[in-house]
């Protein structure tokens, strides 16, 4: 890890202590993934699921971190590290400045499989990081990180959360004629998923103007989506992004 420079985030870094998983969380993760899985192989992009592969994800077993690191970094240079839990925007920005994605360890309960207040491991590694084996989205990711560290300015900060939001969080794509999911938002969730996927949702094309003007709204279904053409919309969203707020236009 690349942790020398990381002074916001240093003191929220953690180790994954696998061996503590017990087999009633293994089997909570088997049964999260049981729900969403077969949906996603309607509805997601193929990018996410060749992602799923690539990093070895397991369907019955909870991720052992460093292990999807040995395959992931070879292929974009991006790790999951692992953080006690919700970060402070700085922190997050950082880390993903240096290729970091945090990554929360702890998993839901049983009792609360669809809702959950803050991300935990499936939303962080079932939801995002098969799209990290991915080079122009990661990059894409990179841009959105150092963008915001590089900012005092919190009107810049929140126009380019709506651009994070719209596409890594809930991020909609057209391959071959049908519109298809990438969004961890929407690959951890199958409420959402299907909220989209039965037509519940508006779906306008990608555009950054668009995408800058429609605030989010974290505790609802989304009633309007944005997808784009190609992962390189999102990398181009971003440099225009960075380009308006250099100008002072954003
Ligand atoms: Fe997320």
């Amino acid at each position: 890890m690349h942790t020398d420079s990381l002074f916001t985030a240093e003191p929220f870094i953690i180790h994954q202590d696998y061996a503590t998983y017990t087999n009633e969380q293994h089997a909570v993760w088997a049964e999260l993934v049981r729900r969403v899985y077969p949906e996603l192989e309607k509805h997601a992009a193929r990018e996410y699921l060749e992602g799923f592969e690539i990093v070895g994800l397991q369907r019955d077993r909870l991720p052992n971190l460093d292990l999807i690191n040995k395959r992931l970094m070879p292929r974009t240079g991006w790790n999951c590290t692992s953080v006690s839990g919700f970060l402070p925007a700085a922190a997050f920005f950082e880390l993903l400045a240096a290729r970091q994605f945090p990554t929360t360890t702890w998993l839901r309960s049983k009792d609360s499989l669809e809702y959950i207040p803050e991300p935990d491991i499936f939303h962080d590694v079932f939801g995002h990081v098969p799209m990290h084996a991915h080079s122009v989205f990661t990059e894409s990711m990179e841009r959105y990180g150092r963008l915001c560290a590089s900012t005092q300015s919190e009107q810049i900060i929140e126009k380019l959360s709506r651009a994070f939001w719209y596409t890594v969080e809930f991020g909609l794509i057209r391959q071959a004629g049908q519109v298809k999911a990438f969004g961890s938002g929407l690959m951890s969730s199958h409420g959402e998923c299907m909220n989209v996927m039965n037509g519940n949702c508006a779906i306008h094309e990608f555009s950054l103007d668009e995408v800058l003007a429609t605030p989010i709204r974290p505790n609802q279904q989304h009633s309007l989506l944005f997808a784009v053409d190609s992962f390189e919309q999102i990398y181009d969203a971003m440099h225009e992004s960075e380009r308006r707020a250099m100008n002072g236009t954003l």
